[in-house]
């Protein structure tokens, strides 16, 4: 499949993920139509995509089916990135971690049923795993996540799957690991590294929650954005779940000293405090599959990913 002459929706157009995946597919021959509520998307983010003809923004919420079915006639692939992406709000606010992220999801799957869509990709997360025994984290492995957000995501996962099981929705669910880089602003509710550079660049502390020894495999959003049109245009993708990661990983206080590094600021202390509830301590994917089906072969290692990142935050503190 083809992503030239498609009418693509996506929502939480206006988000971290889902602004870097519109800014991707505008250089394709394809008609985009951006879904978000700016709950937590930015309008600046969008700015430059509404002067595109190629781009139209519907400002609503997915949580509004009757919103949903008014605005969308014509759809041939959804790339489904809106959510409230956080296991401290989940653990805040479980319900509207379950609105957004559960019945969102199913409203969507309804939409793609109804306009018969050519595919459906959803943005899952590796919270679905939980704490699992061994690393790395394949897809076939028992789930059980513990954040309500993980929960959340699950739920949603095993609806995308239905609608391919019951109905024949073409879906394929992605499962991100800890994903960074531009358009992730910081805030208590954002990855840890958008937290750190931009604590870093402020020549504050980086705060490590717990001893610094747990571990995450980060995924820079260029690779999720490839991740995401291979999976709307392999056949091989379709009904199936997928890492999305890199398949390494790094402690947090080696994150934190790299970042110090990368920035010039390796004189600033680290500073530690309590674990926080609801985190595992180990996360690494194994991407075999996605290598297999998707063709997916991340392009960023975390340096470089980094690099991206941390001139990214420059460029918004001097422009
Ligand atoms: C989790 C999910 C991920 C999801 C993300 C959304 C898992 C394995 N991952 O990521 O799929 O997309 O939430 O938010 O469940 N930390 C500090 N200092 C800080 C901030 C964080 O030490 O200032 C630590 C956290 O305690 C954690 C690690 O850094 O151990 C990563 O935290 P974070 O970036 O919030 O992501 P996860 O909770 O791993």
């Amino acid at each position: 499949m083809d992503l030239d002459g498609k009418k693509i929706l996506v929502t939480g157009a206006a988000g971290f993920i889902g602004s870097n995946l519109v800014s991707k597919l505008l250089t394709y021959d394809c008609k985009i139509i951006g879904l978000d509520n700016f709950s937590t998307g930015r309008r600046e983010y969008i700015e430059n995509f509404l002067k595109n003809q190629r781009f139209n923004l519907i400002e609503g919420d997915i949580r509004n089916f009757n919103l949903l079915q008014k605005k969308f006639t014509n759809i041939d692939i959804i790339f489904h990135e809106a959510a409230l992406s956080s296991v401290i709000r989940s653990l805040e606010d479980p319900l509207s971690s379950h609105e957004v992220n559960v019945t969102g999801t199913l409203n969507l799957l309804l939409i793609a049923k109804e306009l018969n869509v050519e595919r459906f990709v959803f943005a899952s997360s590796s919270s679905v795993y939980g704490e699992t025994k061994t690393l790395p984290k394949q897809e076939d492995m028992p789930l059980s996540p513990f954040s309500p957000y993980g929960v959340s995501k699950l739920a949603a996962e095993k609806y995308v799957y239905s609608f391919y099981k019951i109905y024949g929705v073409n879906t394929v669910s992605l499962r991100y690991f800890n994903v960074y880089g531009p358009n992730q602003v910081a805030s208590p509710y954002s990855g840890v590294i958008s937290i750190f550079i931009s604590r870093i660049l402020q020549n504050q502390s980086p705060i490590i929650f717990g001893d610094g020894t747990q571990t995450r495999d980060f995924t820079f959003v260029k690779d999720v954005v490839e991740a995401n049109l291979l999976a709307a245009t392999k056949d091989t993708a379709i009904g199936r779940v997928f890492n999305i990661a890199t398949g390494k990983r790094i402690s947090i206080i080696e994150l934190a000293q790299l970042i110090l590094k990368l920035c010039n600021k390796s004189r600033i202390k680290i500073q530690f405090q309590p674990p926080r509830a609801g985190d595992i301590l180990h996360s690494l994917a194994d991407i075999t599959l996605a290598k297999k089906f998707l063709n997916y072969f991340p392009q960023f290692d975390l340096q470089q990913g980094l690099k991206e990142t941390i001139d990214w935050f420059q460029s918004k503190r001097t422009g």
